[in-house]
């Protein structure tokens, strides 16, 4: 598939070398298209368009989330940040009886922030530690997953290194010690495949941001269905009870499924975004993404190395990601520097952080190494 007819649905690839989707994916037009419908629909119906538009909108995306994940539909449900979605999960559980909590430092901070905020409830947390900065050696999930363990809260794809962790295995440690997993996949969900029923996964939340081209403000959480019922959070929302449009102020319906963690009204514009970019994604297909994430991605990795940087991405290169750091004595000014020359990359810890996507061509890679090169 020739991914290239692409590149005119996202205007910002005409003027810029566009190299961080791990913080932002591309806008596109298709995205800009539905925003504008949305205002247009406001404008128009008001109120009433929650009605006859809005709500089928919502129903709409939470079943493209679900055909990306390979979930069922009723296992997903719309959320505002990662975090809010993780803190509705930390408010299902009472830390009492088993109390230990496994997250790693290379974890994005606001996963491990939900863990900690339960300390004051019993939560104990260990944090694993990495011996390269890129990944966390099985062995000390092996080590640290127990009878007291409760929870393992971890990346897919860790997001200053790019690595894949195998979540299936950790996935099955934990559940071999009655532990549920939570996976943070906002940096997988798009450029990798994440199958949630065949990798075995409880609980797993990701977004629009990045990889799935669907802005800020939008994010879903799966949950294992016959998992989701028995999970009774303590932080909730109108949107998550079976009676919302009887607004009973007197007694909590929970529904029966995942979507009682949908708390309150979604940003509806922030929706309208993310529909554009799921579509493209599910269009273009999973599958294919993934293999030309891969290769552009792998690409970078050999220029770089050609040009004479020491590109820091997992050994194995079945763990690598779209995401490629590179050490740089000065990343905030290379970053900088890069920028002048609308070339738009991100730093983090030492490194400068260059995501290709699919959009991307081997042009834009020679382009970034040559400058690269240049301004060092
Ligand atoms: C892996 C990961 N998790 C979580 C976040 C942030 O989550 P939120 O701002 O939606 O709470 C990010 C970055 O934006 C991230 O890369």
């Amino acid at each position: 598939m020739d991914l290239s007819e692409y590149r005119s649905e996202f205007p910002i690839l005409k003027n810029k070398i566009y190299l961080n989707t791990c913080s932002l994916g591309a806008l596109s037009r298709r995205s800009r298209e539905y925003v504008k419908t949305y205002l247009a629909q406001w404008d128009e119906f008001g109120a009433s368009a929650w009605y006859s538009l809005w709500m089928n909108d919502i129903a709409a995306v939470r079943n493209m989330i679900a055909e990306i994940l390979h979930a069922d539909k009723d296992e997903i449900a719309l959320g505002h940040s990662i975090s809010t979605l993780l803190s509705t999960v930390a408010s299902c559980f009472r830390y009492d009886d088993r109390e230990k909590i496994v997250v790693t430092e290379l974890d994005f901070p606001t996963a491990n922030y939900q863990w900690f905020a339960k300390e004051s409830l019993g939560a104990r947390i260990e944090m694993l530690s990495s011996p390269d900065s890129v990944h966390i050696p099985l062995e000390k999930f092996q080590e640290a997953i127990d009878d007291k363990t409760l929870l393992v809260s971890t990346s897919h794809v860790f997001f200053t290194s790019g690595q894949i962790q195998d979540i299936a295995t950790i996935n099955t440690i934990a559940r071999r010690h009655g532990a549920l997993c939570i996976v943070d996949a906002y940096q997988s969900v798009g450029q990798v495949p994440v199958r949630v029923h065949d990798m075995g996964i409880d609980i797993l939340v990701s977004g629009g941001l990045k990889w799935l081209l669907g802005g800020s403000g939008i994010t879903f959480l799966y949950v294992r269905k016959d998992l989701a019922s028995s999970l009774q959070p303590s932080s909730i929302g109108w949107f998550g009870v079976s009676n919302q449009f009887e607004f009973a102020p007197d007694r909590i319906n929970l529904i029966d499924s995942t979507r009682r963690f949908e708390t309150g009204t979604p940003s509806v514009a922030a929706l309208a975004a993310f529909k554009g970019g799921l579509e493209i994604i599910l269009e273009i297909g999973l599958e294919n993404i993934h293999k030309a994430a891969k290769q552009i991605s792998e690409e970078l990795v050999e220029r770089l190395k050609k040009a004479g940087f020491n590109p820091c991405v997992a050994e194995n290169p079945t763990e690598r990601s779209a995401i490629v750091m590179v050490p740089h004595p000065d990343p905030s000014s290379a970053v900088g520097a890069l920028s002048k020359r609308n070339i738009i990359v991100d730093f983090r810890k030492g490194c400068i952080r260059v995501s290709p996507y699919f959009y991307n061509s081997s042009e834009d890679i020679e382009k970034f190494v040559f400058a690269l090169k240049e301004i060092s």
